[in-house]
């Protein structure tokens, strides 16, 4: 496994208790694969990557389970052999990426940085010419290197980002929301982008996003998040086929398909439970229009349908019977 994260607990201790912001999570990727993490705001996400890279850690989180890289413990790593690891075995875009850039530094300088930084043998005319190899990969004008990141437009600065993760060639490239700050066009256009260079160079990708729909049509697997839990994680071609846990299905109805005829979208009525006090049941339970008392009082185990895992009192293995169709 290039990815392996196994029963992941991480809370955040605040003044008014324990906020419960992931809870038992797994989530596994192979080599090569580009795997997408969905889910409303609020529903871990963000900490479950960054508690798992370290960028979060004791006090400011209590964080439990195991996360390997590679293969390697990465809570068992020195401060320093994490630095060692960070962009040159795995990088990390995080959500508020635009901050990776540094606004008073040209780009080449900073790109000169990492590389300084991580290669004992660094030599600039070699490194320069790395800088215009990633910026043709992410298809920006080499002349930009010498640009400072406020004279850049949002989508050339999203590149420079994605340059920078992919500068010292790491297996795992770890994204929260490298979109969100662009428009509907510029954010497909990137995820296409990161898809064709997932293929081409064959690192692994972990893309974090609201738009299941649009991680349905890229990535190899998906899980959809609530509450701090796994509600389901599949391939994304069964889960196009047909997502099986209510919360699943109402986020893809949540944003319009990438292809077919536009029409309006319905949000999820009801907000997320305050995870201070999350439920004893289905996180999903209070806005599922499937629940029943079960739900609220008992949190369905996440269970194995082949390829599948599903955290839901209404999902059986009938649900997946037949011809290998799901039903
Ligand atoms: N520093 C913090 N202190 C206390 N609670 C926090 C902190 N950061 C996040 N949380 C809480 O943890 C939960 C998960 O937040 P997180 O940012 O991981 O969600 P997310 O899925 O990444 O959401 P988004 O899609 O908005 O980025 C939320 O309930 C949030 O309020
Ligand atoms: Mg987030």
């Amino acid at each position: 496994m290039t990815f392996s994260v196994q029963d992941v607990s991480v809370s955040y201790p605040t003044s008014r208790g324990w906020v419960q912001a992931v809870r038992n999570v797994d989530l596994q990727i192979r080599p090569g694969e580009l795997v997408g993490l969905a889910g409303e705001s609020g529903s871990g996400k963000s900490t479950l990557v960054l508690a798992a890279t370290r960028v979060l850690k004791a006090p400011a989180v209590s964080v439990t389970g195991r996360v390997e890289i590679m293969g390697q413990d990465v809570f068992a790593w020195s401060d320093k052999e994490l630095r060692a690891q960070r962009w040159q075995t795995f990088s990390f875009v995080t959500q508020s990426a635009m901050n990776a850039l540094n606004p008073v530094m040209r780009v080449r300088a900073q790109m000169h940085d990492a590389m300084r930084a991580h290669d004992p043998h660094y030599q600039k005319a070699k490194a320069d010419k790395r800088c215009e190899e990633v910026l043709r990969i992410v298809e920006v004008p080499a002349a930009k290197l010498d640009s400072y990141p406020h004279q850049l437009s949002g989508g050339q600065r999203q590149r420079m980002v994605i340059a920078l993760a992919l500068l010292l060639q790491p297996q795992l490239v770890i994204m929260d929301e490298p979109t969100t700050a662009l428009d509907v066009v510029a954010q497909r256009e990137i995820i296409a982008l990161i898809r064709r260079l997932q293929r081409e160079l064959g690192f692994a990708v972990l893309l974090i996003t609201h738009d299941l729909s649009l991680l349905l049509e890229v990535a190899d697997a998906v899980t959809v998040m609530y509450g701090g839990r796994v509600m389901e994680s599949g391939r994304s071609h069964e889960l196009l086929r047909k997502a099986s846990h209510p919360y699943s299905r109402a986020l893809i109805h949540s944003f319009p398909p990438l292809h077919g005829a536009m029409q309006r979208q319905e949000g999820i009525p009801g907000t997320p439970p305050d995870m201070l006090n999350p439920p004893l049941g289905c996180p999903f339970a209070a806005r599922c229009v499937m629940a029943t008392k079960e739900c609220g009082e008992q949190m369905p185990p996440l269970t194995r349908y082949g390829d599948r895992l599903v955290a839901c009192h209404h999902v059986s293995e009938q649900d997946f019977q037949g011809a290998g169709v799901i039903v």
